[in-house]
């Protein structure tokens, strides 16, 4: 594009605003394709296979009390107020109602904006099962400290886990803030996280987005096998799915000053067109060992990790500053998966070959089993605690 002085620039501002209106009607168009809702009931929860949305806010919760009937009804509370915040509507009697000599039932943040998309997740965590009496399945015991962590406990673990997802930062915020306070009593945050920027696709409608290192994420990512099934039990989480969550700080001033031939080589990608090294598109099939041996792509591939394989559901993270002249930024990484064995097999093996761990460090981690989805009439947990 020819330079253009500050003068040009305000003179094109009337055809900017013409561009502008066309942008507008493009987005109009563009949403027209995707749903404003998606669909609470169904055989799986929503927020797994959805294409992904923009915005993310995901909360941990513990239990405040080891009463079963009082986290029964939880769940109970918690179905019917995602229900309702994913059709776009109020939660129970709504945030302006007649009688005003109480609180709201709904904190009255997204009033005036449509549903966004948002899709609301609910897993439990191991620790759950231990405080209320029930018995881990295998699967479910602790992730293995891996070489190079520097996890802290405050943002690590939970027992219990929302993730709301939006194209609205708002309606996701919104979702996680009411349902917390439903909590109040029985569970309190341990832990929360904002994300923008999704760091993957889990549809292959979708463009493949950009992390902060400037990189495609997600153009290669598993997108259907992540529900447990009949004979993998327990019986309670068939249909539902694992999900692995890592906040991982990205050292992004360091990376910045690293040159574009050497970020190239520490993915394994060419960095403007996604495709493979050595190739022109960006889904040009890749062979591993043709790529860099220390390439993330090539030790994060299938092929050299017995086959598994993950749905990436990743988002960007940029919470303030590290106090040492940093911006504290970062990847949230989180995945969907039939075992959790699948990621710990390819961290094992990332944490010992990776060259992407000169420039990243994980300080967060978490395991969780996501339930099945509900059938109308039914709630959130029911084959669990029924
Ligand atoms: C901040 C940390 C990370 C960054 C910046 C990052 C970035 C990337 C990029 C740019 C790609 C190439 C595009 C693509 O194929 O989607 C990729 C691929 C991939 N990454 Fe990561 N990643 C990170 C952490 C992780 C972690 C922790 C795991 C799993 C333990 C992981 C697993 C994968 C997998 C499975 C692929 C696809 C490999 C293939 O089949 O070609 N990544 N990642």
């Amino acid at each position: 594009m020819p330079q253009l002085s500050r003068r040009s620039l305000l003179g094109l501002a009337g055809a900017a605003g013409v561009a502008a209106t066309a942008g507008v009607l493009e987005r109009h168009s563009a949403s027209a394709e995707q749903p404003a809702t998606h669909p609470f009931f169904g055989r799986h929860q929503s927020g797994i296979l959805t294409p992904q949305q923009d915005h993310l806010h995901v909360a941990a919760l513990d239990l405040t009390t080891t009463h079963k009937g009082a986290l029964v009804s939880l769940m109970r509370a918690w179905t019917a107020a995602v229900e309702r915040m994913t059709s776009g509507k109020q939660i129970g009697g709504g945030a302006l109602p007649a009688v005003d000599v109480a609180p709201p039932d709904d904190t009255g943040e997204a009033l005036g904006l449509t549903a966004g998309r948002l899709t609301v997740t609910v897993g439990v965590g191991g620790s759950l099962l231990d405080k209320v009496g029930i018995a881990r399945p295998a699967t479910l015991k602790d992730l293995p400290r891996f070489a190079g962590d520097a996890l802290r406990e405050v943002i690590s673990g939970g027992d219990l886990v929302v993730q709301a997802c939006a194209d609205d930062p708002q309606v996701a915020v919104h979702a996680i803030r009411n349902l917390v306070r439903l909590a109040h009593g029985t569970a309190a945050v341990r832990w929360s996280q904002l994300g923008f920027g999704r760091t993957s696709s889990t549809s292959k409608a979708q463009q493949t987005p950009r992390n902060l290192f400037g990189f495609k994420d997600g153009t290669s990512n598993a997108v259907s096998d992540v529900f447990v099934r009949p004979a993998e039990g327990p019986t309670w989480l068939v249909d539902g799915s694992y999900l692995v969550v890592r906040r991982i700080a990205m050292t992004i001033e360091r990376w910045d000053r690293t040159s574009l031939q050497e970020q190239e080589q520490t993915i394994g990608r060419h960095k403007g067109t996604g495709a493979p090294l050595g190739l022109s598109s960006e889904r040009d099939p890749l062979t591993p060992r043709e790529l860099p041996m220390h390439s993330h792509v090539r030790q994060a591939h299938p092929s050299v990790n017995g086959g598994a394989e993950l749905l990436r559901r990743g988002y960007s993270f940029v919470d303030g500053s590290d106090g040492l002249g940093h911006l504290d930024a970062g990847l949230f990484f989180m995945a969907y998966m039939r075992d959790p064995k699948s990621f710990v097999t390819v961290q094992t093996n990332l944490a010992a070959n990776d060259a992407l761990n000169e420039y990243v460090t994980h300080t967060g981690s978490a395991l969780f089993a996501v339930l099945p989805g509900v059938q109308r009439g039914g709630w959130l947990g029911h084959g669990l605690l029924g």
